[in-house]
This record gives C-alpha cells, sequence and structure tokens, in this order.
C-alpha cells in the first residue's frame, strides 16, 4: 500500500524503539539495565493522584474546551508568574496532550511548507520529524569544535530568510546543558531582529543542579508577552514525575495561542479531563516532590559521572540538569548506533545511540533510573569497553563472555 510522503518520511521515535525493545527483554525475564529512559522513577504527587480520583468517582469525565479547563488555564497563569515573573490572561495559555503536542500545535501554526526551523545540535530526538509533520526543513547547527553547544554566530549564521522558528531546548536532552545567560540572552534578541519566533523547551527548567538558577527568557525582552517573538513550552511530565497524564502546555502571544488552539480543536480536541485535574493539583500542591527529585537526580549524575570518569578514553559533558549524560565514546566505535546495539545483546544494557541527536559517536546514559541501575549498568559497560579485562562477565547467575 502507498503511504503519504508524510508518513514515508517519519521513523518510529527511537527512544520510545528502544524502550519497547527493553521492554520485550525484561519479559522474557533478561536482566536489562534501561540507560535508555527519559521518566523519573518517583510517584506523582499525591494531591495530583487524588484530584484525579476524585473526579473520576463523579462518573462525569466530558469535554473540555480545546485549550483546557479554565483551572487547567489559571494553573499555567500561576505557575508563569511564579517561575517566568510574567502576568498572562487565559488567551495566552493552552493545555495539550504532554509538550509534545504543545510544539507539535506550535510548529503547525508558524511554519508553512518550505519554512525553515533552526535548532542547536544535539537536540531532542523529536525536533526533525516534528518539524517535518509541520511541513518545515529542520536546520540543526552543529558547533564546529565538536562540542556540545553551537555559538551565537552559528546560531546566528543559520538564520535566513526562510526562518520561521528557533527551537531551544535547555536544559537540554540528550546533553544535559543548561545554555548561559549570554548566550539565552543574544538568541532573543537575534529572534527579535530577525522577526523570528524564538521557542522555548523549558520541559526539564527546574531540573538543574549545583545551586544552578533557572533561566528566564522573558528576562531578555522588555516587551509584553503579547508582542514578545517568544512561546514558551512546559508541562508536568519530567518535574512532577507525571509523563503518563500528559499534560503539557504553551504560553505565548494570543494570536499564536488563538491559533494553536484552532489546530488542537480539530486534532484531538481538549487533553485528557482527569490528567488536567490532576496537573492542576500537582502545578497548586506542596511543590516538595520537584525539589526532591531534583536532589536524587544530582545524586544520581554524581554517581554516573564518577562511574564513567573511570572508563579511560571516555569523554564526559558533566551534565547541568535532566536526566541525561551524554559521552563521547567514538575512541571505542565511531558507529555509535552499532556501539549502542553491541552493549544491548553483550551485557543486556539499553543505552541511546547519539546519532539519534545529531551527534554521532556519542551514547546517551540516563541516571533517572536507580542508583543501583547506575552502578550496574556502569560496570557492565565499562567490561564491554576493555579489551583487556577479564574474559567473564557474572551478571546475577548469567556469566556473559567476550
Ligand atoms: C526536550 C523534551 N521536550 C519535550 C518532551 C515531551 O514531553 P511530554 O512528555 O510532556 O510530551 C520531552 C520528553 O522526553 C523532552 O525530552
Amino acid at each position: 500500500m502507498a503511504f503519504s510522503k508524510i508518513a514515508q518520511s517519519i521513523g518510529a521515535s527511537a527512544t520510545l524503539k528502544l524502550n519497547a525493545r527493553a521492554g520485550r527483554m525484561r519479559q522474557a525475564g533478561e536482566p536489562v539495565i534501561h540507560l535508555g529512559g527519559g521518566e523519573p522513577e518517583s510517584q506523582a504527587p499525591e494531591s495530583a493522584i487524588a484530584a484525579g480520583m476524585d473526579l473520576l468517582k463523579t462518573g462525569k469525565i466530558r469535554y473540555t474546551p480545546a485549550a483546557g479547563t479554565p483551572t487547567m488555564r489559571d494553573a499555567i497563569i500561576q505557575y508563569t508568574e511564579k517561575f517566568y515573573g510574567r502576568k498572562v490572561e487565559r488567551a495566552n495559555v493552552m493545555a495539550s496532550a504532554g509538550a509534545k503536542q504543545a510544539i507539535m500545535v506550535a510548529l503547525m501554526a508558524l511554519v508553512d511548507p518550505g519554512d525553515e526551523v533552526v535548532f542547536p545540535v544535539p537536540y531532542w530526538v523529536s525536533y526533525p520529524d516534528m518539524t517535518r509533520l509541520a511541513g518545515g526543513r529542520p536546520v540543526p547547527v552543529k558547533a564546529a569544535d565538536g562540542s556540545i553547544q553551537p555559538t551565537l554566530d552559528e546560531m546566528a549564521a543559520a538564520i535566513t530568510g526562510r526562518t520561521r522558528v528557533v527551537l531551544l531546548n535547555s536544559p537540554n536532552n540528550p546533553s544535559g546543558q543548561v545554555y548561559g545567560e549570554d548566550f539565552l540572552r543574544g538568541m532573543v534578541r537575534m529572534c527579535e531582529e530577525r522577526d523570528v519566533f524564538l521557542m522555548m523547551d523549558d520541559i526539564y527548567h527546574r531540573l538543574v543542579f549545583d545551586g544552578a538558577s533557572r533561566v528566564n527568557c522573558y528576562d531578555f525582552t522588555d516587551r509584553e508577552v503579547d508582542e514578545a517573538r517568544i512561546i514558551v513550552l512546559n508541562g508536568v511530565s519530567k518535574q512532577y514525575a507525571m509523563t503518563g497524564f500528559r499534560i503539557g502546555w504553551a504560553v505565548g502571544p494570543r494570536d499564536l495561542i488563538q491559533a494553536m488552539a484552532n489546530i488542537q480543536s480539530h486534532q484531538s480536541g481538549g487533553p485528557c479531563t482527569l490528567s488536567q485535574a490532576a496537573a492542576v493539583a500537582a502545578i497548586k500542591g506542596a511543590q516538595g516532590s520537584v525539589g526532591s527529585l531534583r536532589k536524587t537526580l544530582e545524586v544520581q549524575r554524581d554517581e554516573m559521572v564518577a562511574l564513567l570518569q573511570e572508563i579511560p578514553k571516555l569523554k564526559i559533558h558533566k551534565p547541568g540538569g535532566t536526566f541525561y549524560c551524554f559521552c563521547d565514546f567514538s575512541a571505542f566505535d565511531g558507529d555509535c548506533t552499532r556501539l549502542s546495539n553491541s552493549l544491548l545483546d553483550l551485557v543486556q544494557v539499553v543505552t541511546v545511540p547519539g546519532v539519534e541527536f545529531g551527534m554521532p559517536g556519542f551514547l546517551r546514559l540516563s541516571y533517572c533510573g536507580s542508583l543501583s541501575d547506575i552502578r550496574e549498568g556502569v560496570r557492565r559497560i565499562k567490561w564491554a569497553l576493555d579489551p583487556d579485562g577479564s574474559a567473564e562477565l557474572k551478571i546475577g547467575d548469567l556469566v556473559v563472555r567476550r
């Protein structure tokens, strides 16, 4: 059967494919260590669970407005005031089925066929395909020096008359890099000067370490939200460990938000009613779980980095936030997909090949699982990469040989 050109141009999400493979291996009883995931192990806040249950018990779970319930939008307003220092109105905010959908409808509202969407390398795995789904042309910008963040000049050189959107994600998935103030200030100004929309994917913005403060892109513009060329994407998935609830949101100029809500109204309608109730409770309730998740992640980041540093020839970039450590494994195998597959086949550790994020030679290792998984996963990787090490590795009752 012949499918559309769009269907033919889009592949399955690499990370979701890996999750599925790891799940099948686990079900078959294999001792898989999953360092490929992107969700915290902690529970959703109790207030969120209770709010969802209370609504569920009423049995009246109805459609909501496409942009979200008034209460949901008010919670997003409250969040924006608290964390971005901007007073916005309901017309400036909308809820979606995850930040993913918010990004997607924003691209659909802004991008015409052939328009360019510029983003730094490494990038979140979905940006190129999301851009293509919106009819646009992805323009990844790679640092000439091979580092994990291009310079302002390199970003500027990629912006052309066809550029509609610059898409930034900080802290960054996969690198954990927190873009500094100078870079973000420069990007906000550049986008204003070139009349390009800046989409800030802030899904990890509260999950930063080493006492760093959150960077807020609105700090770098004097314009009101309605006039600014900024759209902020965020959600409950990562910070509140509510990945499965599928609630994200967008904040931006009201005419853009209206256009996005129109698209969403035909695409999926309002996000899940129960999940909106739960998300409202998470945003308005006690925030202790976010702080403890951040602390847990920081300890786990430190453990993973310390263990990885024991592997000679491995180049590590210490992540400043997120769940991920992005390392240059090219000294072991220039083909990171082959390396990732062989780590899974030989020692049953899931990693994500850097090529999926635009950086071949790298692997992304997640530290959002348990400390014991981190220790065991790195132990196995270390053995697999050391040709002079012992001939055998014990994994529980299993003995693996080179
Ligand atoms: C950078 C980035 N943006 C957006 C998302 C999507 O988040 P959500 O689960 O809210 O759709 C993810 C999820 O992995 C992500 O890593």
